[in-house]
C-alpha cells in the first residue's frame, strides 16, 4: 500500500478587509496597515487542493481529478470567486477574512464531499500574494 499525495490547483479573484470593529481606527491601521482600507482591496487567489491516497487498482488514480476539481469548484470556488469575502460568503460570517481563516474555511467546505468520493483531504494551501501564502492540514501537522 503505497500512500501517494495529489493535488489540484484553482484560481479564484476575491476582495476583502481586514479590520476588527471592536477596535478604533488607529488600532486597525496599526495593525493590519493597508488591508484594513475600509473600501476593500482584492487579491487573485491560487488554491491547492492535495488529496492523500493509494493508487486503484484498475484506474492507478487515487481520486479522478476531474472530479476533484468539479467538487472544488461546487463547494468553494462558485461562492468565492468575484465575491467580497467580507460581506457575500455565507461560511465566513463573522469570521476575520484573513486567508488564514479562508483556508481553514475552504477545508471545511471540501472535506466531507472529497471523503465521499473516496478521497482523504490532505493540504489546503492558499496564495494571496506572489510573497504570502497560508497551508492548513486539518489540525494533523505532519511535521
Ligand atoms: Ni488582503
Amino acid at each position: 500500500m503505497k500512500t501517494i499525495y495529489i493535488t489540484r490547483r484553482e484560481t479564484f479573484n476575491a476582495a476583502h478587509k481586514l479590520y476588527q470593529p471592536n477596535w478604533t481606527e488607529e488600532k486597525n491601521n496599526l495593525v493590519f496597515g493597508k488591508c484594513a482600507n475600509k473600501n476593500w482591496h482584492g487579491h487573485n487567489f491560487t488554491l491547492f487542493v492535495t488529496v492523500k491516497g493509494v493508487p486503484n487498482k484498475e484506474t492507478g488514480f487515487v481520486m479522478n481529478l476531474k472530479k476533484l476539481s468539479e467538487i472544488i469548484n461546487t463547494q468553494v470556488i462558485e461562492s468565492l470567486d468575484h465575491k467580497n469575502l467580507n460581506l457575500d460568503v455565507s461560511y465566513l460570517t463573522g469570521i476575520m477574512a484573513s486567508t488564514e481563516n479562508l483556508a481553514i474555511a475552504i477545508w471545511d467546505q471540501l472535506a466531507n464531499e472529497i471523503a465521499k468520493n473516496g478521497g482523504e483531504l490532505a493540504k489546503i494551501k492558499l496564495i494571496e500574494t506572489e510573497n504570502n501564502f497560508v497551508e492548513y492540514f486539518g489540525g494533523k501537522e505532519p511535521f
